[in-house]
């Protein structure tokens, strides 16, 4: 066991990234390490757990964890509270960074873009197939705001679990689906004496460029 911060170290020998295995656009390859995440990493870690950073409107960065719902040919879906702290922060900046870590593979994968909500449809569309608790959730908790203590949210959650003793909760306006529109897609894997592998996808006129980066 190392002793301090200092002496820990891993030396990445699993897998390499060449050109030859990367297609010419990020998805399928991100589809691809997805698979091979959900095969790979040990419960109970989240395979679609990632990272998500925005920045407020003074330019100041904030980080949170958040899981990815949903991913197709226009981008990167998550669900959220839009009065939230990250809803205030992507209202006034409409961008986003999100990042996988998947230490079983040795490999992480870097997306950044522009942010959209998505339809009221589509959150409609996942907030049913929420679970029942996780749907009355939704509209106690005000989320990043200031709560008294663990009593005034079980208040709140009581107050909404009889609103609704007779009617299936409907999804809350104040919450529902963003879209991360990538225009940049990086893919790392790790390799020996940090010597690593990283192919970057950026988005040029339309078309995807790729492109190896130094370690
Ligand atoms: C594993 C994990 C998954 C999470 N998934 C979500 C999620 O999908 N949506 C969400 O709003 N918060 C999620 N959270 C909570 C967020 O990290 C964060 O606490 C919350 O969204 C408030 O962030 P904000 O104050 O920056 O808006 C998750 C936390 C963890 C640790």
């Amino acid at each position: 066991m190392p002793q301090t911060l200092a002496d820990m170290r891993r030396d990445y020998t699993r897998a390499g990234l060449c050109e030859a295995d990367a297609p010419l656009e990020p998805f399928s390859l991100f589809h691809l390490w997805f698979a091979e995440a959900m095969k790979t990493e040990q419960l109970p870690v989240e395979p679609n757990a990632m990272s998500l950073a925005t920045v407020d409107a003074s330019g100041r960065p904030h980080c949170r964890v958040l899981l990815l719902k949903g991913l197709d040919e226009r981008g990167f879906t998550f669900f959220s509270n839009y009065d939230s702290a990250k809803g205030q922060q992507l209202k006034a900046r409409p961008f986003a960074a999100m990042t996988f870590f998947w230490p079983t593979l040795e490999r992480q994968v870097r997306i950044e873009g522009q942010v959209e909500r998505v339809t009221s449809q589509e959150s409609d569309a996942y907030f049913q197939v929420r679970p029942l608790g996780s749907r009355l959730g939704a509209w106690a908790s005000p989320q990043s705001q200031v709560i008294r203590d663990r009593v005034e949210l079980e208040d709140l959650l009581a107050l909404t679990e009889k609103r609704f003793l007779d009617q299936a909760p409907h999804c809350p306006g104040h919450w529902g689906g963003y879209r991360l529109l990538p225009e940049r897609v990086e893919f790392w894997q790790g390799r020996a004496s940090r010597l690593h592998d990283r192919l970057n996808y950026r988005l040029e006129k339309g078309g995807w460029i790729r492109e190896r980066l130094a370690p």
